[in-house]
């Protein structure tokens, strides 16, 4: 298409994720069928070195801050990418919904469920505003065909689901310390704060919402080198292990959702594994290409299968169908699902997958904070959603 709405984008946060925003723009020709397209006109960190990646690869950037009320004051810019440490969520994603302008921010959303709870109030204040949370996993199509079969109601009935995020990097002892591995900038919740709304998304999509929790909490490093010749507390939880029951209608099931900093093997794994009575399903970013799936009837075989899934995409794009789907082209969606809500507003042009929202976000805070509690008591605690 042709005459494509420019959307005017400022991000605030230029590190690992800021770029990743400014590679999936500079590829937008890769995205068929769609009548919009983000530019990145100004960007603000704190860190010079950060803004200089970005006038020196991003073309389009007219405007450079270090302070992000500048970049808020900027009319041109109607649009905000937000990716800074957990710490400064709620002040500065409170800022940019009430200076009107459009938000995809980074999960958490909020250190914590009070900083959560100011961002929903100032959100519900501007409800002309569209703000969703970053969550990119569910757009691979192991994971859209996963989506379709929990739709299209093929499981049965559902006999338990696991779903989880884990890395290992932090299994060397050697590593450096960054704000993630500190309360002060990373929070309480430690690595689910970090990790836990990639694995909520598709949970809390379907509607799986925990009626109690059972958490189990891990610190398995506990110091490590500051990178400036000192050993600092490294005091955040590594890894998490949530046992979870979800009721749904007449159905109950347990659900074991899990966050791991330290899962040795693993450098980036999202994963979910679905087991009911007509149909199991499995999809993991391991084998990106692959989706195993056991269709079952009364008296038949229990086998599993194990096929390619094709690069069939929310939004679809140049690619053949035989080629693969990685970590960039969920982003490269999860952008394309954003701006489409943005410009579409209720009739994007593909509903059938959308971004996490706030209210998803706000749940998983309600769910870690419960998993605290947990921890702390070893009791096992009851949600109550209502509130
Ligand atoms: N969606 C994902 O897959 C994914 C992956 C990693 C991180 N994240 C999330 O992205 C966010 C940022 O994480 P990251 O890995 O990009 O971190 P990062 O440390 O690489 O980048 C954060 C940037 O924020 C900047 N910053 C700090 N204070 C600032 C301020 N006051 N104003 C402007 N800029 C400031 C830092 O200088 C840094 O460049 C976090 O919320 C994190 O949870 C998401």
């Amino acid at each position: 298409m042709s005459d494509k709405r420019i959307i005017r984008f400022g991000v605030i946060g230029c590190g690992l994720m800021g770029k990743e925003f400014a590679s999936a723009a500079a590829r937008w020709c890769h995205l068929t069928d769609i009548d919009f397209a983000p530019k990145i006109i100004a960007v603000c960190d704190a860190n010079p070195t950060a803004t200089a990646w970005f006038t020196d690869n991003v073309p389009s950037v007219e405007a450079v801050y270090n302070d992000y009320k500048g970049l808020l004051a900027n009319p041109d810019v109607e649009a905000i990418y937000c990716a800074v440490p957990h710490n400064l969520h709620a002040q500065i994603y409170i800022d940019i919904i009430q200076s009107g302008k459009h938000l995809l921010g980074e999960k958490p959303f909020g250190i914590d469920q009070e900083a959560n709870r100011d961002i929903m109030k100032a959100l519900e204040e501007n409800p002309q505003v569209i703000v969703r949370c970053s969550s990119e996993f569910p757009f691979y199509p192991g994971a859209q065909q996963l989506i379709e079969w929990v739709r299209d109601q093929k499981f049965g009935k559902i006999i338990e689901v696991e779903a989880g995020f884990w890395h290992s990097s932090d299994l060397d002892p050697t590593k450096v310390i960054n704000w993630k591995r500190r309360i002060a900038t990373n929070g309480e919740y430690g690595c689910m704060g970090d990790l836990g709304m990639h694995v909520l998304h598709l949970p809390l999509r379907f509607g799986w919402k925990p009626r109690s929790v059972r958490a189990l909490l891990s610190q398995i490093v506990h110091e490590r080198p500051d990178g400036k010749g000192n050993i600092v507390p490294c005091e955040t939880w590594d890894n998490a292990i949530l046992a979870c029951e979800v009721e749904q209608g007449d159905n109950q099931f347990p659900m074991v959702l899990s966050t791991k900093r330290i899962a040795p093997g693993h450098a980036n794994t999202w994963f979910i594994r679905i087991i009911g009575t007509e149909l199991s399903a499995e999809f993991t970013t391991k084998n990106p290409k692959q989706i195993s799936y056991l269709p079952y009837k009364p008296g038949g075989v229990q086998a599993w299968h194990i096929a390619d899934a094709p690069y069939k995409s929310v939004y679809s794009t140049i690619t053949g169908g035989i080629f693969e789907f990685g970590f960039s082209d969920s982003i490269l969606q999860m952008w394309a699902a954003f701006c489409d809500e943005l410009v579409h507003r209720e009739s994007p042009l593909r509903p059938s997958f959308y971004c996490a929202t706030p209210e998803e976000a706000a749940h998983s805070h309600v769910l870690f904070t419960a998993a605290l509690a947990s921890n702390r008591t070893g009791e096992t605690i009851s949600i109550d959603w209502r509130n």
